[in-house]
């Protein structure tokens, strides 16, 4: 068994929460203080904290902070929900927070449960990552060449990760392995953030450019992919970040198996496929600019979505935290969630 780091972005203490700056990273490790719901608005806003399982946490504290300042559980409820439109989990912990609130809201310690409540959708996200891992591992062969994107890891969590912790348990379990990580224009999730948390677990890894994937399957050298979530839909279309569709199409084409990694807080059984899914625009601005280069005439116009819908046909498994489904489909995921 190797011995990894236990990164974690977020901290709660002496009553507010603290997240890592993630625009900031890999050069500077700057932990930023949350004090107000205008702050958590902003943090997720402007991905100062991004991550489909981290924003729904932060949201969560945000929840709580709100009511904390004396603001209308609607208000607050709102407010957060009206950040980022595209990952479910957002939703799913204020769906949570808003229904623990209406239920306990004349209890004399309110805000002690409703902070213990967020704590627990914390905690569980990271027990629940600890499980995709080791259900996902087993699916890793050894010496392979993996193929992931954006970042899945402890930043877009409560620690460990999605994709990332099944990659992580991988090289947990002393599988030698090499990851191959694009760099995910233009936030560069995976260059900026994945790459260093490989680079401080020792993990093996290649940053590529998102245009080398085809090439480099094309060549035999990458043997399995690991993607995560923002949302899957009942018949099991996943929307994750931009890129992810094109990806899926090229390991189908190579036959690679093509795996996504998710908690179940990010299905959305409300959605019969993935064309319901709103899909987040983001300014023109991020393309145009690198790092706050400019990279493009002033006058182009630039598209910026920032996820993709991958079909379920191209999926091979969903790896969640309560095992795996197999060539998701509608009756398998109904089934899964024990619905009819
Ligand atoms: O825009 P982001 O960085 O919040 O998007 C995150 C992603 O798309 C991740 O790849 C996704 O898997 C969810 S995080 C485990």
């Amino acid at each position: 068994m190797r011995k990894l780091k236990d990164i974690r972005p977020l901290e709660f203490r002496e009553d507010f929460l603290f997240v890592i700056n993630q625009l900031k990273l890999p050069h500077e490790l700057q932990w930023v203080k949350l004090s107000n719901l205008e702050d958590y608005e902003k943090a997720i806003k402007d991905m100062v904290v991004r991550g489909a399982p981290l924003i729904g946490i932060v949201g969560a504290y945000g929840f709580y902070q709100g009511i904390k300042e004396g603001i209308p559980a609607q208000e607050a409820y709102q407010r957060l929900k009206n950040t980022r439109p595209t990952a479910v989990n957002l939703f799913w912990a204020l769906d949570r927070m808003l229904n623990f609130y209406l239920k306990y809201k004349e209890d004399s310690d309110i805000l002690r449960k409703l902070l213990k409540e967020a704590q627990r959708i914390e905690l569980e996200d990271y027990h629940a990552n600890r499980m995709i891992g080791g259900y996902g591992e087993v699916l890793i062969p050894d010496n392979s060449n993996i193929l992931t994107h954006c970042n899945t890891g402890a930043l877009a969590t409560a620690g460990w990760g999605t994709a990332l912790g099944i990659i992580r348990s991988a090289w947990e379990n002393g599988k030698d392995i090499t990851v191959y990580v694009d760099e995910t224009r233009p936030y560069l999730q995976g260059s900026r953030l994945t790459a260093w948390e490989l680079l401080e677990e020792g993990i093996p890894h290649y940053i590529i450019t998102d245009s080398s994937a085809g090439f480099l399957m094309s060549k035999g050298v990458i043997n399995v992919v690991v993607v995560g979530a923002d949302r899957i839909t009942v018949n099991g279309d996943v929307a994750n970040k931009i890129g992810t569709y094109s990806l899926s199409v090229l390991a189908k084409y190579h036959n690679i198996p093509f795996y996504v990694a998710a908690p179940t807080s990010t299905f959305d059984l409300s959605l019969e496929n993935g064309k319901d899914i709103p899909i987040e625009e983001r300014k023109e601005e991020e393309v145009k600019n690198c790092h706050c280069c400019p990279v493009a005439p002033k006058e182009s116009k630039a598209l910026n979505y920032s996820f993709d819908i991958t079909p379920a046909e191209n999926i091979t498994a969903i790896i969640t935290e309560k095992g795996i489904i197999d060539r998701p489909n509608r009756e398998k995921i109904l089934k899964f969630f024990g619905r009819k």
